[in-house]
């Protein structure tokens, strides 16, 4: 089996990690991929990846059995819709299906008629609605953009002056709406659920760090580390939640007409009234794939091949490695705000020395002397695996500490409150 791979992150480069390891993956190309992903795939040059006149033009071109979607734009963009117009299998939802995750106000919509336990929630495209919903939600204020804003568009504040002026920006934007929610406490957790549009298969649950400092500090990112499992996590939560949540929306989304095939994303709060949905994706989470992946031994090509046909129920559990896995994301000088860029990385190689761990390649580039630059906000996403958390933990950071990328900065807690037994779902 020949398999392209959209995408250029970390997620991607996990991904491509996982398919050169299944037997019937014969090749990967990768579009545009990145440095990292180089040694594995053939990398094909995709100046945007929602151009899908070009994507499938190189999925043809390399005759591909199988196309994987990594980031939500091209998803949005109706790029699998012509993969599939063409015959070509694509694990990854159509544009309407996508709509989960591009329109906040849609998968209220969708977990209203099916039923899923989410926040209380107003859709306003007034400043007068946003007033009247925060003041019958009360603080802390939790103002969302209605649209992709790659893990940046949500505000979580008590400072009602700052809620109100992320409300007004966001509606000041073309066609603007936003969503008020109402606070939910409590971990919060991600739970991948793979779908061919009518069977549903959890992965094992991940939590992700959002902010950007330490103890939960600062703005919000794309994502600062993950760990997987979840040890403090209720006993059977994963098949709870594909009951409860899961398979209701792929139902609800199949008695739409709009099947959902791909990844759904389940973002959770563990809330004192039990699990809440905070969102849905409709793709794998970055940086969680990079440490679920880490895990799991069923072979990627043929699960994911399964899911984009039809032919999910072919498998009645996955296999997981008894291990746990860490993640931390090493990123650019002023991240989450404009990044700097062009740095020189390097200690990449000393990495291979510490047991267990490897460095995925998230924003970085070759510069016209062909060394190794950032060139993004998250650059690299470091892996270890250990019997615990707390080995993991070590291996991943004495890892870290090998990396040398000036300005750049880490989470120095990627779970640390686990690995201390500290989680508590009250
Ligand atoms: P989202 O883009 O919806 O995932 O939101 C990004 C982050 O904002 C989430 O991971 C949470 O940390 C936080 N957040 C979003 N919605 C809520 C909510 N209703 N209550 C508390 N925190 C939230
Ligand atoms: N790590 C969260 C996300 O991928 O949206």
């Amino acid at each position: 089996m020949k398999v392209l791979v959209v995408g250029s992150g970390a997620r991607e480069h996990a991904i491509v990690r996982s398919l050169v390891k299944d037997q019937v993956v014969d090749a990967v190309i990768a579009a545009p991929g990145n440095p990292g992903i180089d040694g594995l795939a053939l990398s094909e040059p995709l100046a945007d990846v929602t151009d899908s006149a070009e994507v499938l033009a190189i999925a043809q071109r390399h005759g591909v059995d199988l196309v994987i979607i990594g980031p939500e734009a091209p998803l949005v963009a109706g790029v699998a819709d012509v993969l599939r117009d063409s015959g070509i299998d694509v694990f990854g939802p159509s544009a309407e299906a996508a709509r989960l995750e591009g329109s906040k106000a849609f998968a209220k919509d969708v977990m209203s008629a099916a039923d899923v336990p989410t926040g209380l929630a107003h859709v306003c495209t007034t400043i007068e609605q946003v007033i009247d919903a925060m003041d019958a939600l009360g603080a802390p204020h939790v103002i969302k953009e209605d649209g992709l804003a790659a893990g940046k568009g949500v505000v979580v504040t008590d400072d009602r002056d700052a809620a109100l002026a992320h409300a007004e920006a966001c509606l000041a934007k073309e066609g603007g709406s936003v969503v008020v929610e109402e606070f939910l406490d409590g971990p919060e957790i991600s739970l991948f659920v793979l779908s061919d549009g009518v069977t549903v298969l959890p992965l094992s649950p991940a939590q992700d760090f959002k902010r950007v400092g330490d103890d939960d500090a600062g703005p919000n990112t794309g994502g600062m580390g993950a760990y997987s499992p979840l040890g403090w996590a209720p006993e059977g939560l994963a098949s709870d939640l594909v009951a409860r949540v899961a398979q209701p929306t792929i139902d609800e989304m199949r008695r739409r007409g709009t099947p959902f095939v791909g990844v759904l994303f389940i973002g959770l709060a563990m809330t004192s009234r039990g699990p809440r949905v905070i969102e849905f994706n409709a793709r794998f989470g970055d940086p969680e794939t990079q440490v679920v992946l880490a895990r799991l031994l069923t072979p990627l090509g043929g699960l994911l091949k399964a899911a984009a046909t039809g032919r999910l129920d072919d498998y009645d559990r996955l296999r997981w490695a008894d291990d746990h896995a860490v993640t931390v994301v090493v990123a650019s000088h002023n991240y989450p705000g404009t990044p700097r860029t062009g740095d020189p990385i390097a200690g990449l190689e000393e990495v291979e020395g510490v047991p267990t761990a490897y460095v995925l390649h998230a924003g970085t580039t070759l510069d016209g002397d062909g060394r190794l630059v950032s060139s993004g906000g998250r650059v690299l996403s470091v892996v270890a695996t250990g019997a615990d958390l707390s080995q993991a933990r070590e291996r991943a950071y004495a890892a870290v500490e090998l990396v040398e990328l000036d300005g750049s900065h880490h989470r120095s807690d990627i779970a640390l409150k686990a690995s201390r037994d500290e989680i508590r779902v009250t």
